[in-house]
């Protein structure tokens, strides 16, 4: 698969199969986030891939915010739910010890995420990053040692819904059509795209 070709096809995915990922799969979405550029080579993120029956569904109800939805009063009760996690820890020692600032370390972990949600999507397998989560509760269930902060969280699983890019762009929101079809809105390359500099 050419690089643009996946970033093209990538879309967050939030309904999946009712199919186990294999841990092989997942671990490789890890080694591809240990190879992504770190500010001065800082590496300070460390990974727990979650996909025991239990804990899923525990992580899956500290996720407060689900494609724009906020959790409901009696938790989510999705069909189609994630089969697999990745989280990403900070590692707060060597965020102290090698760290360069925290913008920095949160633009490593988005370089990070994305080396994990490519090599998942080249595997056939989809993702959604998501930061509206619970992240006090997901040490808890992980029992996160002090050293670590939770920083965000990547589900996993196959793909069970179709999702279209828009490119027309009136407003960031999405939508649903009533074939069940995601519609994702996406800025246009001539509004966001300058030469040198601004006349
Ligand atoms: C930093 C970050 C945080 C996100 N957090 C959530 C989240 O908490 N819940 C969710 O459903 N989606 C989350 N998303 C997914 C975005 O909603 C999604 O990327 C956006 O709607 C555009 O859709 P696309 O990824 O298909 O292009 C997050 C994405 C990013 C990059």
């Amino acid at each position: 698969m050419e690089v643009f070709d996946a970033v093209v096809e990538r879309r967050s995915i939030r309904m999946f199969k009712d199919k186990p990922v294999d841990y092989a799969i997942l671990e490789r979405c890890v080694d591809a986030a240990r190879l992504a550029p770190s500010a001065m080579n800082s590496q300070l993120n460390e990974y727990v891939i979650v996909d025991d029956t239990r804990l899923l569904a525990e992580v899956l109800d500290s996720v407060s915010l689900w494609g724009g939805v906020t959790k409901p009063e009696g938790g989510w009760t999705p069909e189609k739910k994630p089969v697999a996690y990745i989280i990403v820890l900070i590692n707060l020692e060597l965020e102290k010890e090698r760290g360069c600032g925290r913008s920095n370390t949160f633009l490593d972990i988005g370089l990070a995420m994305e080396n994990m949600v490519l090599v998942a999507l080249e595997q056939g397998v989809g993702t959604c990053i998501m930061t509206g989560i619970d992240k006090k509760r997901i040490g808890e269930i992980i029992n996160a040692p002090k050293k670590f902060e939770v920083a965000a969280l990547l589900a996993l699983g196959y793909p069970d819904e179709k999702i279209v890019l828009e490119t027309t762009f009136h407003s960031v929101k999405r939508w649903v059509d009533e074939e069940g079809v995601r519609h994702v809105p996406k800025r246009k390359l001539e509004d966001i795209l300058y030469r040198n500099r601004f006349e």
